[in-house]
């Protein structure tokens, strides 16, 4: 049947016009709106503690959609979507081992990876009826006004998860610990300092304490920690010509500062780094209300290990801003 060009042009047309340019008009919104938002958490960085010292930025999440043109080292990347309904044989008759999961770099959602992290590196959360071994338990919130600023984004939310890499002793300048006594919240303290980390596991903490520290590569890693007095307690990365600092709380240079310890000695240690993506399977969460990210200069190495379309982290509050390329990643997966 011939269709007459009156009734195309006059028909057809505007149909198919129409949703084609609603669509343009939705594309332009949403970079407006996205634009709008990232700028301005960007620049709003919180001045809530009398004694800020370091800038801050926090920043309100979304997951991404799927589209991230990246690779994260994950199961379904090497063995496809439905790799957990189809086990392949040699993922059950491997040796667990930390040396193996390291020297295969194995992926972040790796069975074997899971596993070590949950026997090994993991430390229940204390019952809610055991006290807190607190040193100062009436003050509520230790932390530098980081949490307060958190609650008034999240409107004092309850029951909420956070993760805090950088913990400390799990008490001094704690972002988490108000909301956690105060709030009913739980979570995931990391930190890599051996003697903090004691202190940090004797404190009865609500949440589940690891002393890892965070890859900079989407796979399990080896570093060598440098605690040395004097120096910045940086993590130096193995597998890189120029060492460089990946996980350091600024907490830890309080206690040099105060010089805890007089040793001269240095003091060299290595230690276990997982991705974030593994540590939050190993909890069992991927959703995150409020990531604490408290280390020196590798905030953005970190953050890229993130397979993003997995995770649902609301707040990030960084501690240190690298603001041009952190803003630059940030705006990819906002
Ligand atoms: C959150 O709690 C604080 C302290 O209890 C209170 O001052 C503030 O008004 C509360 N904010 C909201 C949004 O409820
Ligand atoms: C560890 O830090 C100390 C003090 O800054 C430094 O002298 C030493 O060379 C560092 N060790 C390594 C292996 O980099």
């Amino acid at each position: 049947m011939r269709i007459p060009t009156r009734a195309i042009r006059f028909y057809l047309l505007p149909r198919l016009v129409f949703p084609v340019l609603l669509l343009c008009l939705l594309y332009i919104f949403k970079l407006v709106m996205v634009d709008s938002i990232y700028g301005g958490f960007l620049s709003k960085s919180i001045a809530v503690g009398q004694q800020q010292v370091y800038p801050t930025l926090i920043l309100p999440v979304k997951a991404a959609t799927e589209e991230l043109p990246h690779k994260y080292n994950l199961m379904e990347e090497t063995y496809g979507r439905k790799w957990a309904k189809t086990p392949d044989k040699d993922l059950s008759s491997i040796d667990c081992t930390v040396e193996y999961a390291n020297q295969n770099k194995l992926q972040q959602d790796h069975p074997c990876v899971v596993q070590l992290i949950q026997k090994n590196y993991l430390v229940r959360p204390a019952l809610r009826s055991v006290p807190y071994q607190l040193g100062n338990p009436l003050l509520l919130d230790p932390s530098d006004g980081q949490a307060k600023g958190i609650l008034r984004i999240l409107r004092n939310q309850t029951n909420g998860f956070f993760i805090e890499c950088g913990a400390y002793d799990g008490e001094t300048l704690s972002n988490t610990l108000y909301m956690e006594r105060s709030l009913a919240w739980t979570g995931l303290l990391i930190e890599t300092d051996q003697v903090s980390f004691k202190a940090l596991k004797g404190r009865n903490r609500k949440a589940f304490t690891s002393s890892v520290c965070l890859s900079t590569k989407p796979y399990p890693m080896e570093v060598v920690f440098n605690a040395t007095v004097g120096s910045l307690g940086a993590i130096l990365e193995r597998y890189d010509e120029q060492p460089i600092p990946v996980s350091t709380s600024e907490k830890n240079h309080l206690r040099q500062e105060e010089g805890s310890s007089k040793s001269d000695a240095p003091y060299l240690y290595k230690a276990q780094c997982f991705p974030l993506y593994s540590m939050l399977i190993a909890v069992g969460r991927t959703q995150v209300d409020y990531f604490s990210l408290d280390i020196e200069g590798s905030e953005l190495q970190v953050l890229k290990t993130i397979p993003w379309h997995k995770v649902d982290i609301k707040v990030i509050f960084f501690h240190r801003v690298c603001p041009s390329h952190c803003a630059n990643f940030l705006s990819l997966i906002l």
